[in-house]
């Protein structure tokens, strides 16, 4: 009874006691570091300009001293002070953050993370069946539009006039828009922070229809030639978001946090160009760190990947596939790192030549 009657009384403390620390910091002190102190301290920490900060070296240091120095700064060396940004408590936990840091978390592409960002914002089918032509110009083809990068917006502009017919917050740095060529009245941008947007470019106003984060930095988006697959890029977490290109379900991803490089080294790669080709049911993606093209066969139950073209160089970026003859069997990859052009050919799912 009396031992019962203490482990009462020890839990009453311990809730007491985490009371009393009720500033517990809400810092993102992996964010905070890549942003502010890794330039000086390496994005391992392994120190430059700055000291080395990794738990062999710092791991027994005291912990309230290297918060001070966190806060004020150190006087006669380039370490700033921060304490107009930091509250103590931030720089407690940054310093736990150091003293215990083993190496970054490798964020992972998933489903469910990407579905939990997936929101439908209008009744497609409502719009379809009120607005069978386009409510703001001639014909759906007539509209252009902007993307406003700066301004975090995509400017719709009637071809003919000139005129600005209507502007939509759509995410940090909107990198590309693509329409459907198939249902031209469908409209797609990502932003570089991730924001796959679909517009609907009959209705007055060329509203949204779906939005979907698919990531925190993002880059390339193409649509299969036959209207019904949008597939995104991303930079973090690494890999390709197939979705469904009338709702922006997400369908399947395809990471690349690992990927064996042309180096034989494992390591996590971006995703930068998305090709779609009139050829096959294909849709193709260049790992930009990789080194690998592959093709994904959408007609296939679960999209499978049907073709894997490692080591075609460093730093694949951009593209573009053959025109006349057998349009689009050949893709022209261009890598940055090696100064060399990859011809991948989707007929064999192969490396013709770089
Ligand atoms: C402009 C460069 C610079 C930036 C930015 C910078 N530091 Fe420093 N930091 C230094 C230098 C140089 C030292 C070493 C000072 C010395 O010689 O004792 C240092 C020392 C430290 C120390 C003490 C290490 C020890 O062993 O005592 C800590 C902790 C620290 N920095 C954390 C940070 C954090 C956290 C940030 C970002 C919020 C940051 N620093 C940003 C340059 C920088």
């Amino acid at each position: 009874m009396r031992l019962h009657k203490l482990v009462m009384s020890v839990a009453a403390m311990a809730v007491v006691g985490s009371g009393l620390v009720a500033d517990t910091s809400k810092m993102d002190v992996e964010a905070v570091f890549e942003k502010e102190c890794q330039g000086c301290h390496g994005p391992n920490h392994e120190g430059g300009v700055g000291s080395d900060l990794r738990p062999a070296v710092i791991g027994k240091k005291n912990s309230y001293e290297l918060a001070s120095t966190i806060l004020n700064g150190k006087a006669g060396t380039a370490m700033p002070e921060f304490k107009d940004k930091f509250t103590k408590s931030d720089a407690d936990a940054m310093v736990d953050y150091l003293q215990h840091f083993k190496g970054k978390k490798i964020k992972q592409l998933t489903l469910e993370t990407v579905k939990a960002g997936w929101k439908s914002l209008n009744d497609r089918m409502a719009f379809f069946k009120k607005y069978p032509q386009a409510a703001d110009v001639k014909k759906n083809t007539d509209i252009c539009f902007v993307t406003e990068r700066d301004a975090e917006r995509v400017a719709f502009v009637d071809g003919t006039t000139g005129k600005i017919l209507s502007k939509h917050p759509a995410g940090f740095a909107v990198h590309v828009t693509v329409t459907n060529k198939r249902q031209p009245r469908y409209a797609y941008s990502i932003s570089r922070s991730g924001l796959v947007t679909m517009f609907d470019l009959n209705t007055p106003g060329q509203q949204k229809i779906a939005e979907c984060q698919v990531g925190s930095e993002s880059r390339g988006l193409a649509v299969s030639p036959d209207g019904k697959y949008l597939m995104a890029g991303n930079y973090t977490p690494g890999g390709a978001i197939l979705m469904d290109a009338m709702t922006l379900e997400p369908l399947k991803v395809y990471p690349t946090s690992s990927v064996i490089k042309p180096n034989g080294d494992i390591d996590s790669s971006r995703v930068a160009g998305i090709f779609d080709t009139p050829y096959g049911p294909y849709i193709a993606f260049a790992l930009k760190d990789g080194g690998h093209v592959y093709i994904v066969d959408y007609s296939k139950p679960n999209y499978p990947i049907v073709g894997d073209i490692p080591n075609i160089g460093d730093i694949l970026h951009d593209g573009f596939l053959n025109e006349g003859k057998e349009i689009g069997r050949y893709l022209f990859i261009a890598s940055q790192g090696s100064d060399v052009v990859g011809v991948v050919d989707f007929k064999t799912k192969s490396l013709v030549t770089n």
